[in-house]
């Protein structure tokens, strides 16, 4: 019995992909490489010395995808296929709903037609749209304040109602807080498409001198120094986390959601100064206004995964800056310095 995963050569579904080799799963990976590249399948086999089936395979292609659903033994699905970057689905909406909403109703049809009913969907942190407070628990209301966001509620909303029909289903939403940080080997991790939105992949580029200096949004929030508060948690906590989702829905039945954070706040400042002692490299910034859109202070209660999954974050921000910039060191541009992949199994 294998595992499939999808969109398992982008960043948290290649260190997901280590995790389960490395704990013996046998793993198919379907994706399109729209937000990533073959590299990072050739390297997930070099880190674990472990071979997986591979299907280069758009969601949307529900022929292609039954194809690999006929022709293999599937017994749960990690889905992590979909586009993520928020400014961008405001701007091509229907692409993100088509994307996103449509590639996930093919995937579940087929595994309804194929009898394979157990199902980890990446979720975000991004449901609970603009919080009252913080720690956040997974009772908190739900709401999106932008297409991508939106895409993750319908969908979780999908999900609920799949179980209603049919109680035979098993699915884990997972709700990722601020994922950063890299495989320890440095040769996978973040490889952002363009110029960074996100905080970490900003400042590791500033960091290898190819950006001038990072943009601190918002300098007067009611935090610790004036600027944003998340939850960032090491990719690789996040991989565990995966794991135990697997067994969650391989051993039980129901839709749950989970909260995968560290529960601990750090503000800009104080990654850049974390970011700094691990790099050894003075980060230049500069205080600008607000960006649209973002909260103060945004940070998990991670009790339910603890309690209900047996998981609890591990590696603290040192390990999640250092993995960073080791990954960027050794990589600074990202994977396009391509190489010849052989994918054939
Ligand atoms: P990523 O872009 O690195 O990985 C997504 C992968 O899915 C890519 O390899 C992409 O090529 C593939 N893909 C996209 N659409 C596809 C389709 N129609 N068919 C086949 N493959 C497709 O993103 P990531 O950071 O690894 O995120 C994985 C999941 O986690 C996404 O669903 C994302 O929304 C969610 N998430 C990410 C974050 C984050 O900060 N990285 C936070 C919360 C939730
Ligand atoms: C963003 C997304 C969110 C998504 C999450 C993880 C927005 C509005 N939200 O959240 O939907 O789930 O990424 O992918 O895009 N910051 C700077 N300068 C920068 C970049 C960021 O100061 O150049 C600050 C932000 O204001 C924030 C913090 O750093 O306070 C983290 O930002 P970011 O990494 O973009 O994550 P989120 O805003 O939490």
């Amino acid at each position: 019995m294998a595992i499939l995963v999808t969109g398992g050569a982008g960043y948290i579904g290649s260190h997901t992909c280590v995790e389960l080799l490395n704990n013996g799963y046998e793993l198919i990976i379907i994706d399109n490489f729209s937000n990533s590249n073959p590299e990072s399948l050739r390297r997930i086999k070099e880190i674990t010395n472990k071979d997986f089936y591979f299907y280069e395979i758009d969601l949307l292609d529900r022929i292609a995808l039954e194809e690999v659903f006929a022709t293999n033994n599937i017994e749960a699905v990690i889905h992590f296929a979909g586009l993520k970057a928020v400014g961008e689905s405001v701007s091509i909406p229907l692409h993100y709903y088509h994307n996103n909403i449509t590639g996930t109703i093919n995937l579940c049809d087929v595994m309804k037609k194929y009898g394979v009913k157990n199902l980890v969907f990446s979720s975000s942190a991004t449901v609970y749209g603009m919080p009252d407070s913080s720690p956040i628990s997974e009772d908190f209301p739900l709401s999106a304040t932008n297409p991508y966001g939106r895409t993750k509620l319908m969908i979780e909303d999908i999900l609920q109602d799949l179980f209603v029909s049919d109680n035979n289903w098993s699915i884990v939403l997972l709700r990722y807080f601020n994922p950063i940080g890299a495989h320890e080997s440095g040769m996978i991790g973040e490889n952002p498409n363009g110029i960074p939105n996100n905080l970490m992949p900003y400042i590791s580029q500033v960091a290898v001198g190819k950006l001038d200096e990072l943009k601190v949004f918002g300098s007067d929030y009611p935090t610790v120094d004036g600027t944003g508060v998340r939850d960032y948690i090491h990719v690789l906590d996040l991989a565990s986390g995966h794991l135990k989702a697997l067994e969650k829905v391989i051993f039980s039945k129901g839709v749950e959601a989970y909260n995968l954070g560290t529960g601990t706040g750090y503000s800009v400042l104080e990654i850049v100064a974390a970011f700094e002692r691990e790099s050894g490299i003075k980060i230049s910034y500069r205080m600008v206004d607000r960006r649209p859109g973002d909260v103060a202070i945004c940070y998990s209660d991670p009790s339910k995964a603890k309690i209900k999954l047996g998981w609890t974050a591990q590696r603290g921000i040192k390990e999640m800056c250092r993995d960073a910039w080791n990954w960027q060191k050794k990589n600074p541009n990202g994977y396009s310095n391509k190489t010849e992949v052989d994918l054939s199994n």
